[in-house]
């Protein structure tokens, strides 16, 4: 590994889980846990659990669950390493950097490639704007003469591009990226028979980061008035960039818009960057295209609250209309603000001021329904025809809402604006939602009579079934479990979990006798068939065998994906979630309490098993023994292991008796 193991330890102690997750998902309070909306499917009401003291997440919806660095290597794509150093980059911890040839070699897939070589990108911007004459003067000076000042170019890590055809190319290609990795991220255009070029020349480049902070893609406009050349050039889709997953600005607003428990949405760039810079930092933009739910579930991570903020120009305003009935049907509050014509946010902010602009906003802001109704009804006039379709469309949009309660609120309002009986928007609404639900059962079958032919559409099957684990697939799984496999989980569960109670305390020689000495003493260097087990086994035997019990936590930040999940399991089950069963007043005993009762009959139970299930062996090797000798040899081992069995077995009894 590149990252020495005190390096490694370092950041796991450091990248705290809910301090890690809370930069993709805002968390709340629930008893000892903080809970969400589970960031890797989608669901509105939580089940997605932080333990804050044992640092580790479990999604009861999904299964996931993990560790910080599995949270970032989940969230982010990328490996164990990569997910380490972008934790050791956020806890300021050193991790010595390897020149970027070999580094762009061990990245462990594309996507840590495409991370590595836009990191990469976004540096040079930046440096070219800082350092270059050519940066200075003219990308400078035009950033100067937007408003924007030092800081606000920092933080958002605004950059130039030079103006020539292939100076970024060249300069990645000398640090050792290669033509292909530049091209599939949009850095680098190649057309046949023609050398590279740059895909950003002569512009300001505006850095669209994921929630994480990492740069993905790059938007870069153009500074001279030129009606041949469009005003932004943006990143193509690549493998890290879908333009309708991500809203620019998320990451330097998240904090924001949690503090504010509110969303402001914007159409530009340059209206987030004037809006924060002047204070109003809980803001982002759809860039220039139709919002799409992905990008709505985004923003829910955060708040559900979205304030959008149109420019004052009333024909887009009405195009645009029809797209927040999507920001509606994901159960979000909206509002809308409307600018004086010919101002966008950014003009308005910087002409008024930030207190101006608050007071603005507080004041002219209106609840999405009122808003549409109003601006419907100027439209209609007293047109009786075009006020029938406007009911229409109203009713349409509230039946959208997913809250029964809010859409009866809004009924009422619509129904007192507009001067007619709620009961015609009830109806009018009622039939809508059946027929959703005839074309929804319709869809179902049809998609069921499809489903074998859908080859094509593997991507998303595949993914569906990763994320919505099916309970009977799990069902299945579990009954093709020999019985040994449950009595070495059992074991390696008290090990794990317990492996440090002391069962005995011996007062005159001041020695303690725990759950790992009595297994161990019993269970010597016995290998799990289950692989499973075997591999918690011994990582729990080589620390034990170096005088240490470990902490739960060397499994649940375990490197390895299946260790981790499965000891995640063991701590989230029934007995550790006791704290509900108290609530009801019945006394379940801990297991705490019949610790010594557990190990005895696991170890009972485990050996007899084992013993069971070479006596099956040995049967098989009698059917095909070649001597009497032989015969006789294989019947008497049989003859001691029934006898054992029968010992265990009468050990057993008593227990349960007892
Ligand atoms: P605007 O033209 O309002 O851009 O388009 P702006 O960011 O406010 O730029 P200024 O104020 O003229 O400098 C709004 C958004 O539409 C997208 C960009 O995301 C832009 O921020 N857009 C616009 C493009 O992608 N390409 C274009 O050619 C124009
Ligand atoms: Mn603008």
């Amino acid at each position: 590994m590149r990252i020495s193991p005190e390096t490694v330890q370092q950041i796991i102690q450091a990248a705290d889980v809910t301090e890690v997750i809370g930069e993709y998902v805002s968390l709340k309070k629930r008893g000892a846990n903080m809970i969400a909306c589970c960031p890797f499917h989608n669901e509105k009401t939580p089940s997605f659990y932080v333990s804050p003291a044992k640092g580790i997440y479990k999604c009861f919806g999904c299964g996931k669950a993990g560790d910080s660095v599995r949270f970032v290597m989940d969230i982010e794509g990328i490996g164990y390493p990569e997910a380490l150093k972008h934790l050791a980059k956020k806890y300021g911890i050193e991790v010595t950097e390897k020149e970027v040839t070999s580094e762009q070699q061990q990245a462990q897939n594309e996507k840590e490639s495409l991370y590595i070589v836009l990191e990469f990108a976004s540096k040079y911007y930046q440096e070219q704007l800082w350092k270059t004459p050519e940066g200075q003067s003219i990308g400078q000076s035009y950033f100067k003469e937007r408003g924007f000042n030092h800081t606000t170019i920092q933080r958002f890590e605004l950059g130039y591009s030079p103006d020539g055809w292939d100076a970024f190319t060249k300069h990645a290609l000398r640090n050792g990226f290669s033509l292909e990795i530049l091209e599939k991220a949009g850095l680098s255009i190649i057309k046949e028979g023609k050398d590279p070029i740059d895909r950003f020349r002569g512009r300001v480049i505006f850095p669209i980061h994921n929630v994480g902070g990492k740069p993905i893609a790059f938007g870069a406009r153009i500074l001279k008035k030129d009606p041949n050349a469009p005003k932004y050039l943006n990143s193509p889709e690549t493998a890290v960039y879908h333009k309708s997953y991500i809203v620019y600005g998320i990451q330097q607003a998240k904090n924001p818009i949690r503090i504010e428990d509110n969303c402001y949405l914007v159409e530009g760039y340059t209206d987030v960057v004037s809006l924060s810079q002047a204070g109003v930092e809980n803001v982002v933009a759809s860039s220039g295209t139709s919002l799409t739910k992905e990008q709505i579930q985004l923003i829910r991570r955060f708040t559900s609250n979205i304030t959008v903020l149109y420019d004052g120009d009333a024909a887009g305003i009405k195009a645009s209309l029809r797209g927040i009935d999507i920001i509606l049907e994901e159960g979000l509050n909206v509002k809308a603000v409307v600018f004086p014509d010919g101002d966008d946010p950014d003009s308005f902010i910087q002409k008024v001021g930030s207190q101006a602009f608050r007071e603005y906003v507080n004041r002219t802001q209106k609840d999405f329904i009122r808003f549409k109704t109003e601006i419907s009804l100027k439209d209609a006039g007293n047109d009786p025809i075009k006020r029938a379709e406007v009911i229409k469309d109203l009713v349409e949009t509230i039946s959208k809402i997913p809250d029964s309660i809010k859409r009866s609120v809004f009924y009422q309002e619509v129904a007192n604006l507009m001067g007619i009986e709620e009961q015609i928007l009830v109806t009018e609404g009622n039939k809508i939602s059946l027929k959703k639900v005839a074309d929804s059962e319709k869809e179902r079958q049809r998609q069921n009579r499809t489903q074998t032919q859908q080859v094509g559409d593997i991507d998303i099957l595949v993914e569906r079934t990763e994320q919505v684990p099916l309970p009977i697939q799990e069902e299945k799984a579990e009954n093709k479990r020999s019985p040994l496999s449950y009595q070495e989980e059992e074991c390696a569960r008290l090990l794990v979990c317990y492996g440090a109670h002391v069962l005995e305390r011996n007062v005159v020689e001041n020695i303690d006798f725990t759950l790992a000495d009595y297994v161990f003493n019993e269970i010597r260097d016995m290998i799990f068939e289950t692989p499973t087990y075997e591999k918690i086994l011994s990582v729990f035997r080589d620390a034990y065998k170096s005088q240490q019990i470990p902490d739960t936590s060397l499994f649940t930040s375990h490197q390895d994906n299946e260790i981790q999940q499965t000891v995640i399991n063991w701590l989230s089950t029934p007995h550790q979630l006791s704290e509900n069963w108290l609530k009801k007043d019945i006394y379940i005993p801990s297991e705490t309490d019949k610790l010594a009762d557990l190990a005895y009959t696991n170890v009972l139970r485990l050996k007899k098993t084992r013993y069971e299930s070479e006596m099956k062996k040995l049967a098989k090797q009698l059917e095909t023994a070649q001597t009497y000798e032989e015969q006789d040899q294989i019947l008497m081992q049989m003859m001691q292991m029934k006898e054992v069995v029968k010992k265990i077995a009468g050990l057993l009894g008593n227990v349960i008796q007892g």
